[in-house]
């Protein structure tokens, strides 16, 4: 629903606008150059982005419209685009933290995925849900991701794994999108692992993949990137390919869980492919680093799933001195990353992965944006840009990545209309 009066927002203490990249993420030095307006305003109408300046400046030009407008002052707070969160798995049912338990004895994420568990028991517990149940639980994670500022969020399937289940769980995240204040870009991951039942016959689950779940998806215009888990143990480089590749006969365009646990030769197939984006990447090689860097694949960076498995985490650092378009997500899914925090992973960004509180802010926004395809339309605080901002309770933002474990977030705005207050 759009607002029908115009909105204005006045005298930001700092208005982040990340003007001026709508085209390509922004790479190298310009990661730190977040185009801020001090004393800055907003006016927004029919749901878009109408100017952006100085307060000054906007109040001479709306001077003759300013009685018609619903005004927020921001007086001493940040002013963020909307955030945007390019990598959750949001729609499943139940939880683990029986696994979670596991681990803090000792058990390995992979252990547990082999002995049936893992990923296998979200999609036992998903497949039994039906599409309201599904539908539910994912809803009340997308109202915690918009409190937490977070306006867009990509969405894969995979844990349905037969045709009919990952029809379901696309079908919820269709609806999500459909009924909810937050974006719901849509991912098919039939290949996020090899059912059970496939454990011996894995090729048999990859053709079914290739010629039965990707036109259905395509037909029924269910997604728009496909998404495939390459490790060792699941589907390896080869596999990979083919399903990516099926993928883009159909239009799907890929992506690629890469290089997580061990070096296996993901960033490099994603370069060669010409991904759209490369995610984890803990264990990329240089060389596919580079090659990453060369194809202008954007490197998604989860820093949240190292933490939470207790691992080394990729080097956010090295990723953009190496030239490549980085951008940060929560990876929201109940085995390795049970958060909707995207403020929180702006923290470990910094404190974890040697980048400045700049870098992520551009990580969660205009590069987020550009990873699933919609630097056009989001991720800055430009004329003719959908209306999603965030106001902040803090001065600057520096503020952002410095307190941990606080929820900042004051005032969400989506296209145009207060949605969190
Ligand atoms: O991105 N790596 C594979 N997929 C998810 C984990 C899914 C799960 O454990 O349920 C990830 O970490
Ligand atoms: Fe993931």
């Amino acid at each position: 629903m759009k607002q029908k009066k115009p909105l204005f927002i006045r005298h930001a203490n700092q208005l982040v606008t990340l003007a001026g990249s709508s085209h390509a993420p922004l790479t190298g030095p310009a990661m730190n150059e977040l185009k801020i307006i001090e004393d800055g305003s907003v006016w927004m109408e029919d749901g878009v982005i109408r100017k952006v300046g100085k307060d000054e400046e906007l109040a001479t030009l709306y001077r003759d419209r300013l009685s018609e407008a619903d005004v927020i002052d921001a007086t001493g707070r940040l002013v963020t685009p909307g955030l945007v969160d390019p990598h959750t798995h949001l729609v499943y049912a139940g939880s683990r933290e029986n696994e979670f338990e596991m681990r803090l004895q000792g058990a390995t994420y992979m252990e547990i995925m082999n002995a049936g568990g893992g990923i296998h028991a979200t999609t036992s517990a998903t497949q039994k849900a039906d599409h309201r149940q599904l539908y539910e639980e994912s809803k009340r994670r997308l109202d915690r991701f918009l409190h937490h500022g977070v306006t867009t969020v990509e969405a894969k399937s995979g844990y349905g794994l037969t045709l009919e289940h990952e029809m379901k769980q696309l079908e919820v995240a269709r609806e999500l999108n459909e009924t909810h204040e937050v974006d719901v870009v849509s991912t098919f991951m039939g290949a996020h692992a090899v059912p059970v039942s496939f454990k011996q016959d894995p090729e048999t689950y990859v053709r079914l993949v290739i010629d039965e779940m990707i036109p259905e998806v395509a037909r029924r215009g269910l997604a728009e990137f496909n998404d495939v888990f390459c490790e060792r143990g699941v589907f390896t480089p080869e596999q990979s390919k083919r399903i990516l590749e099926a993928g883009l006969k159909y239009g799907l365009k890929p992506k690629i869980h890469a290089d997580e646990i061990e070096p296996y030769g993901g960033a490099e197939l994603a370069a060669a492919i010409g991904c759209v984006s490369a995610d984890h990447l803990l264990r990329a090689s240089e060389e596919g680093i580079q090659a990453m860097a060369e194809k202008g694949v954007v490197a998604v960076l989860l820093p949240g799933t190292a933490f939470f498995l207790m691992a080394e985490m990729a080097s956010g650092r090295k990723m953009i001195d190496a030239g490549l378009p980085v951008a940060l997500s929560t990876d929201c899914n109940p085995g390795s990353s049970p958060t909707v925090s995207l403020p929180f992973i702006m923290n470990l960004g910094c404190l974890k992965m040697g980048m400045t509180p700049a870098e992520v802010l551009t990580s969660v926004t205009i590069n987020a944006a550009h990873a699933i395809c919609r630097g056009h339309e989001i991720g800055s605080i430009e004329e003719g840009k959908k209306a999603d901002l965030v106001i902040f309770d803090v001065p600057n933002y520096m503020s952002l990545s410095y307190y941990y474990g606080v929820n900042h977030v004051d005032t969400v705005i989506k296209n145009g209309r207060v949605v969190i207050q």
